[in-house]
């Protein structure tokens, strides 16, 4: 039987990437995102009898009923992907607190209940299984507007060192993705804002940014996939707590 995965934010940008390379890779996805139309359309399109549904990674009991649901509609859940996140940008000293209290919900909660949620199921089924979050550059390096972005990607690393130590007696590993400047929708959001704050056109910061890499170009979800690929497979077995960083070599000074 194909083996399960669950992908938070599947229906676009990083989470689509994992989802496309995991189908090819055999696995039968549940592909989950608050927009549950997109959800559906990937999941379709990737086929391996992958399935959409809705998810609020911010609510406990959303994370839970999913989880519950794809294994009941797919079978035991081997890979939980906690990949749903936003980004807010702004310096510290203008963040509201509603801003701020949205991107904890999200990123930090969304990973701890994705966390709580299929580590209950993988004990269940008592054959161990593959928990990993999406952390980023921002999550070793602070960078200029993006303190509360920052924050909460500090915390998934600390978050993923924590878990990976006590879930490993349950034959579970966590780790975690780290990627650079991935061109999706939540780059394009970032680039806009920046345009906005710092008063340069559009493009401009997403230039300067990719200037930084030594790789000498933009990354693509299917880079961030490839590393989410080995962290899924039995090949990195060995391989818990760690926070990788996947970002085509960026010069932070
Ligand atoms: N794009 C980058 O450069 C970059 C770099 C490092 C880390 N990351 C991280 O990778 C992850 C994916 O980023 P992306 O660039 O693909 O973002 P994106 O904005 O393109 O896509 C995010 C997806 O998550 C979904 N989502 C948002 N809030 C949700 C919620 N509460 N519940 C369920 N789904 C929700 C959205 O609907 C969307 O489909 C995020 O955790 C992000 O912080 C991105």
């Amino acid at each position: 039987m194909a083996k399960v995965a669950i992908v938070t934010g599947g229906g676009q940008g990083i989470g689509e990437g994992i989802v496309r390379q995991l189908a090819k890779d055999g696995f039968t996805v549940g592909v989950a995102d608050l927009n549950e139309e997109n959800a559906k359309k990937v999941a379709e399109d990737v086929g391996n009898n992958s399935r959409g549904y809705f998810v609020d990674v911010a609510e406990k009991q959303s994370l839970v009923d999913l989880v519950t649901r794809v294994a009941s509609d797919l079978g035991d859940l081997n890979v939980m992907i906690n990949n749903a996140g936003i980004a807010k940008i702004g310096q510290i000293t203008e963040t509201s607190e509603a801003d701020l209290s949205q991107i904890l919900d999200v990123n930090i909660k969304g990973a701890f209940f994705g966390i709580q949620a299929a580590a209950d199921q993988m004990k269940t089924q008592g054959h161990g299984g593959k928990i990993i979050n999406a952390c980023s550059i921002a999550g070793h390096e602070g960078f200029e507007l993006l303190g509360a972005y920052s924050a909460t990607k500090f915390a998934v690393r600390g978050l993923t060192q924590v878990a990976a130590k006590e879930l490993a007696k349950d034959q579970i590993t966590v780790n975690a993705y780290c990627p650079g400047i991935v061109l999706t929708p939540m780059w394009d959001q970032i680039d806009a804002e920046m345009a906005k704050i710092y008063n340069v056109p559009i493009g401009a910061s997403l230039q300067k940014n990719i200037d930084s890499i030594a790789l000498g170009r933009g990354e693509k979800p299917a880079d961030v996939a490839n590393l989410v690929s080995f962290l899924s497979d039995e090949k990195s077995n060995y391989i818990t707590g760690q926070s990788i960083i996947v970002d085509g070599g960026i010069n932070y000074s």
